[in-house]
C-alpha cells in the first residue's frame, strides 16, 4: 500500500497481518497494534517520548539475565501480572484467592518433613507455620505439595544473596512439603517482613518518577498441587503491615491477610524449646475442583 498516512496506518499494519494462519496471534497482535495506535494518538506521543520509552526498554532488556527478570517486574508494576492472574483464576467465592508468582520461585526446591525448619540458616525471627489443604466442601486434601519460600529479615530471597564459589546458591527459606492425610501440614521457618522490589534498576527509577515506593508487604509465597484440583499460586500476608493497602505489585486481597501471632520464649506446640520469642501463623488453604470454572 503507497501513500500511507495517520489515519490509514492503522488499517495498513492490520491488513499486514491477514494472512497469518495462527488465530490466536492474529487476534492478539490486533488488538495490541490497535491499542498501541490509540495510545499514541491519545496522548499524541512526541518523538522525545518515543526515544526515551525505547531507551527504557533497551534498558529493561540489558539488565535482564537468568537471575533478574525486569520485564516480570515492569509487568507487576503496572499491575498487568496480577490482572493477568485474576482473569485466569476466576473460582467459586470460597475459594483461596490467587496472586501473583514474582521472580523468586526456583523449581525443585529442597523436600522436607513435617516439622523440619526451611530456613535453613537464613536470618529472622523464628516462625511456626501451620495449616491445611481442603477441597470446596471442606474435604482435606492429602498428599498434595506445597511449595513455600520467602524473603529473610533484610528483606532478601536466597537468590538475591551472592553464590559461592562453586556457583551454587544455597536454598533457604524455601522448600517442598506434602500434606497429611487429614490435609494438614506444618513447618518451621522465620517471620516474613516487608521488602522492596529490586529497584535498582529502570524499574526503580519509573517507580520513583511516578511517586511510588517498591515495597511488598511482609508474605509468605505458596504454590499447591494436588491430583483432580487446579493449582494455587497465592501468599499469605501478614496482618498490621503498612504496606498492605499499598503493595508494589498490588497483590494483596484482604482474605489473604492473617495474624502472625508472637509468643514469648517458652515451648512451641510441636514441644521444640524455644529461648527466644517466635511467632505462629496457620491458614486454611481451599482448593478449587479441575473443571469447575466459575
Ligand atoms: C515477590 O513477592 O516475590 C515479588 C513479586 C513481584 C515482584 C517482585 C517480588
Ligand atoms: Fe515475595
Amino acid at each position: 500500500m503507497l501513500d500511507i498516512n495517520e489515519d490509514t496506518i492503522t488499517q495498513a499494519v492490520l491488513a499486514s497481518m491477514a494472512r497469518c494462519s495462527d488465530e490466536r496471534l492474529r487476534t492478539v497482535m490486533t488488538s495490541l497494534v490497535q491499542h498501541l495506535h490509540a495510545f499514541a494518538r491519545d496522548v499524541k506521543l512526541t518523538e522525545d517520548e518515543w526515544f526515551h520509552a525505547i531507551r527504557f526498554l533497551t534498558e529493561v532488556g540489558h539488565i535482564t539475565d537468568d537471575r533478574r527478570q525486569e520485564f516480570v517486574l515492569l509487568s507487576d508494576t503496572l499491575g498487568l501480572s496480577m490482572l493477568v492472574t485474576t482473569q485466569n483464576h476466576r473460582k467459586p467465592a470460597a475459594c483461596t484467592e490467587a496472586t501473583v508468582l514474582g521472580p523468586f520461585f526456583v523449581p525443585d526446591a529442597p523436600e522436607y518433613a513435617p516439622g523440619d525448619d526451611i530456613a535453613n540458616g537464613a536470618l529472622g525471627a523464628p516462625c511456626f507455620v501451620s495449616g491445611s489443604v481442603v477441597g470446596i466442601d471442606g474435604e482435606p486434601v492429602a498428599g498434595a505439595q506445597l511449595d513455600v519460600w520467602q524473603s529473610d529479615e533484610h528483606g532478601f530471597y536466597d537468590v538475591q544473596h551472592a553464590p559461592d564459589a562453586a556457583g551454587r546458591i544455597e536454598p533457604r527459606a524455601r522448600g517442598r512439603l506434602r500434606t497429611a492425610a487429614d490435609g494438614t501440614f506444618h513447618f518451621r521457618s522465620i517471620l516474613a517482613e516487608a521488602y522492596p522490589i529490586p529497584h535498582d534498576g529502570p524499574v526503580g527509577k519509573m517507580l520513583e518518577a511516578l511517586g511510588r515506593h517498591p515495597w511488598r508487604p511482609a508474605h509468605l509465597h505458596f504454590w499447591i498441587q494436588a491430583d483432580g484440583y487446579e493449582p494455587l499460586i497465592t501468599h499469605v500476608f501478614r496482618n498490621g503491615d503498612r504496606y498492605l493497602d499499598s503493595d508494589a505489585v498490588f497483590g494483596v486481597r484482604s482474605s489473604l491477610v492473617v495474624d502472625w501471632k508472637r509468643h514469648e520464649a517458652g515451648v512451641a506446640r510441636d514441644g521444640t524449646p524455644m529461648n527466644v520469642p517466635f511467632y505462629t501463623v496457620d491458614y486454611r488453604f481451599v482448593l478449587n475442583p479441575r473443571g469447575d470454572k466459575a
